[in-house]
């Protein structure tokens, strides 16, 4: 592998459009985000964002390189933090400027689903990007957490926020106070992680998650992310009235024409994803 972030287009299994699979890749010190990364994420979500193949994007971190002669072997990690050594010497003028137009909203503000595949340590940045996703599968290896307050810190880039949504008001707080892992079990129970799977299979149940969603219409997908995280910023009537409001509009899409039809006359829809 080469580059810090790797891109592979994955074909749906319809033969329609391609799944991103976006790989960290700085295992060397456990895939944390250096401006480097965050600039090639960044570039990743314009580029999975505008190509209209793209169905569907999955982010997952760097396996461990194998250990040097005499060394100890790195553990596995989907992204440990924000790189904490381009931290030393800034002001929060400097912090201001490196987070802003930050990475954590570029992949919140996809309007393609998004999952993360969570194999090792999601921490502090690690554990927002995940956060910034749709969906998130981990394996029984992952830890999540927030460690910022170990460092003097809390997390920046929306990590107090999204895990309100996530898990709540009191476990984030004691996530944030305490900068104590989250384990994978943890993690399912309190409703961070979607699913959690042995790792030699979470490749393989992520790559079905993401064929299942990227066998739909991606415009129709599109409007139901839009429509769902409208729960976060509007109130019930007001959500439920945008929801009406969309789910009316989609009758006057090609593709609702092409499901129904297909469904009726028991075949595979092949969507315009418009
Ligand atoms: N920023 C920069 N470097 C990091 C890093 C980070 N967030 N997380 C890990 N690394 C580097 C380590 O410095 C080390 O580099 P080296 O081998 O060149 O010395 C390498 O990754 C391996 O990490 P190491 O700490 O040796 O692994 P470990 O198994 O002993 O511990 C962790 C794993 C995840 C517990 C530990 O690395 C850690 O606490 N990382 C920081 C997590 C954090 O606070 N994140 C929030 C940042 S805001």
């Amino acid at each position: 592998m080469t580059g810090v972030v790797i891109i592979e287009e994955i074909p749906c299994e319809n033969g329609d459009g391609v799944i991103a699979k976006v790989t960290i890749n700085r295992p060397d010190k456990l895939n944390s985000l250096n401006q480097e990364v965050m600039n090639s994420l960044k570039e990743m979500c314009s580029w999975a964002d505008s190509n209209d193949s793209v169905r569907c994007i999955i982010i997952t971190g760097a396996q461990p390189n194998p250990p040097q002669e005499g060394k100890r072997a790195k553990p596995n990690a989907f992204v440990a933090g924000a790189d904490i050594t381009e931290f030393v010497g800034k002001n929060s003028d400097d912090i201001r400027e490196m987070f802003s137009d930050n990475v954590w909203e570029a992949i919140w503000n996809l309007t393609k689903p998004t999952i993360a595949m969570v194999d090792g340590f999601a921490l502090g940045g690690g554990c927002e990007v995940a956060c910034s996703c749709d969906i998130r599968i981990a394996s029984t290896r992952a830890v999540f957490g927030t460690p910022e307050i170990k460092l003097g810190l809390i997390p920046g880039g929306g990590g107090t926020q999204r895990l309100v949504n996530l898990v709540g008001l009191g476990k984030t707080m004691e996530m944030v106070y305490s900068g104590e892992n989250i384990f994978a079990d943890e993690a399912l129970r309190i409703g961070l992680a979607n699913h959690v799977v042995e790792p030699e299979d979470l490749e393989g149940f992520t790559l079905n998650i993401a064929q299942s969603i990227a066998g739909k219409s991606l415009h129709t997908l599109r409007i139901a992310k839009q429509t769902i995280r409208g729960a976060l910023e509007n109130g019930m009537s007001k959500g439920v009235a945008i929801e009406a409001e969309a789910f009316a509009n989609l009758f006057d899409t090609e593709d609702k024409d092409i499901g129904v039809q297909a469904f009726l006359a028991r075949e595979s829809p092949v969507w315009k994803h418009k």
